[in-house]
């Protein structure tokens, strides 16, 4: 198995929106991301603390769902130890340019089809002059508005066997199994994983529909749990549909929100606190049946939709 830390961090997401102009005005108006160019269908957008240059690539399409999913590598020799063992398992589509500003991205899918993209030359974003921030250690000045989210936060995938995909993570890649659901029958349900020392940053639950491929949602840190409140109250105002929350997951204690973007997609604001895995020796907390049955960590029950809602929608499996 390779070692932990060999990448960087989840980096950009393609997200697929059948109504690209009112999935734009979401992510800048609501969620206080910034534009920073376009091409072709796609519309490029940041937050405000990354230093590269993309954190969400917006591509108008016939339908919703998630495209290639970015990670930097910790190294250009990790990105070729990584390409190597990638190789080795026959699901490498090959080397691409990569997206404005970035250099070689090396593509391949897990087992179930999501395309991902590995690389390490990044430009760092430089921001003009109105954008500037005050403080020379911050990627872009603070915005002023909407939900003004941080940074990309974590990716969850829905998975027809998320077992198989997450060992693919871990054994291609190094991600580190932090928790997991795990059924009565033994089935592992649902399956948290890192590639740093935040509690996770790539997640696989089961697709209740066995469709490959498909997104639960993506997430956005917000700094505190008063900014979670605050992202409710913009919603409300914004005519922003909210699923669920706010409330605090029992399932790495995550304090978070979830809303619709207009193209269908799940995004969730999120609040992790202060917690980290630190420990090299770390094993996966598993969760059963009967404490899932519990609800999240103060009571609240699972809202049914989040079972049943995915990217693209797809007929329900009878
Ligand atoms: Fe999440």
């Amino acid at each position: 198995m390779p070692p932990l830390h060999e990448i960087a961090h989840l980096a950009h997401v393609e997200l697929r929106t059948p109504v690209l102009d009112e999935s734009v005005e979401f992510f800048t108006r609501y969620l206080g991301l910034t534009e920073n160019g376009s091409a072709g269908d796609s519309v490029f957008l940041r937050a405000w603390d990354d230093y590269e240059q993309i954190t969400i690539k917006l591509t108008g399409h016939a339908t919703s769902g998630v495209g290639r999913t970015n990670l930097r590598a910790a190294s250009p020799e990790a990105l070729q130890r990584r390409v190597k063992e990638l190789e080795a398992t026959g699901r490498g589509i090959g080397w691409a340019d990569g997206d404005p500003g970035y250099g070689q991205t090396y593509v391949f899918t897990d087992p179930d089809g999501h395309e991902f993209g590995l690389y390490y030359e990044s430009e760092w974003y430089t921001p003009p002059a109105e954008l500037a921030p005050s403080l020379k250690n911050q990627a872009q000045a603070y915005p002023s508005h909407g939900v003004a989210v941080r940074r990309l936060d974590h990716i969850n995938y829905l998975g027809v066997e998320p077992v198989v995909n997450r060992d693919f993570l871990r054994d291609t890649l190094g991600a580190l199994v932090t928790e997991q659901i795990v059924l009565n029958d033994g089935t592992v349900a649902g399956s948290w994983t890192t590639f740093t020392n935040k509690g996770y940053d790539a997640v696989y639950t089961r697709d209740r529909t066995g469709t490959p491929g498909r997104l639960h949602h993506i997430a956005f840190a917000v700094d505190t749990r008063d900014g979670i409140l605050r992202a409710a109250d913009i919603a409300l105002e914004q005519g922003v549909h909210i699923e669920t929350g706010p409330h605090k997951h029992a399932i790495q204690q995550t304090f978070f929100l979830y809303v619709y973007e207009p193209g269908g997609n799940r995004i969730e604001l999120c609040n992790a606190g202060a917690r980290l895995v630190l420990a090299p020796d770390w094993q996966p907390v598993n969760w059963s049946e009967a404490e899932r049955a519990k609800g999240q960590a103060w009571g609240l029950k699972t809202i049914e939709s989040f079972h049943t809602h995915g990217t693209p929608p797809v007929e329900e499996a009878s």
